[in-house]
């Protein structure tokens, strides 16, 4: 089973990745954690390369460097691991690139759809958990962290709001592997509820 989180900036991903896998590994499940942009040597470099603040990328080029790190990270480590039977928990995918670069940056939707279908030779996830979280909270998370906002932490609100409005339409548009989680809730909330999602996908559709 592959399963995606994703959410804008703030909304406390990286928490809940490593809530729901401790509470995976309590319950004998055997998987592998991941994130986007990274997860393989080529994707690190190209996560500092994508987030450093003086960088000048274009559009087009950022959706590309977001394909070629996914490309990389499908083939060498999700695909391997999914036939393994092992379950994959990744900290974003392809539908990151459709909120930000194709509704964040206006590429629109169906190229960078189109794109990441080559990129990923149509691998989608089965379940995807979006963090929802009001802007003002979001914005208030992002500014509280220690260190230097990255390069898409500097974005303006407006492209902020976006991503956040990209996202909800994925979320209608392929209601079918989306669940929306209140991101206000408390961490530990949030993995139950997480963990209670995976467990209904798993079951034979007839029974749910
Ligand atoms: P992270 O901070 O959640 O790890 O994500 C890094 C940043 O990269 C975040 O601002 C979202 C952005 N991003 C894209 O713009 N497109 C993508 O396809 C991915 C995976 C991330």
């Amino acid at each position: 089973m592959f399963v995606t989180i994703e959410g804008v900036e703030g909304a406390g991903k990286s928490t809940l990745v490593a809530l729901l896998s401790d509470a995976l590994k309590k319950r004998g499940i055997d998987h592998v954690v991941t994130r986007e942009p990274g997860g393989t040597p080529l994707g690190e470099r190209i996560r500092s390369l994508f987030l450093e603040p003086e960088a000048a990328i274009d559009p087009l080029a950022e959706a590309m460097l977001m394909a070629a790190s996914r490309a990389q990270l499908v083939r060498r480590l999700i695909r391997p691991a999914l036939e393994r039977g092992q379950l994959v928990l990744c900290d974003r995918f392809w539908d990151a690139s459709v909120a930000y670069q194709g509704y964040g940056r206006g590429l629109g939707p169906e190229r960078v759809i189109e794109l990441n279908r080559i990129a990923t030779e149509s691998l989608s996830p089965d379940l995807t958990l979006l963090l929802d979280v009001p802007e003002e909270e979001a914005q208030r998370r992002m500014h509280g962290r220690s260190g230097e906002l990255d390069r898409m932490e500097q974005e303006s609100r407006a492209f902020h709001r976006r991503v956040a409005a990209g996202y909800h339409a994925l979320a209608e548009r392929f209601a079918e592997r989306y669940r929306v989680l209140d991101a206000r809730r408390g961490p530990e909330q949030l993995a139950d509820e997480a963990l209670a999602a995976i467990e209904q996908q798993t079951r034979p559709r007839s029974r749910r």
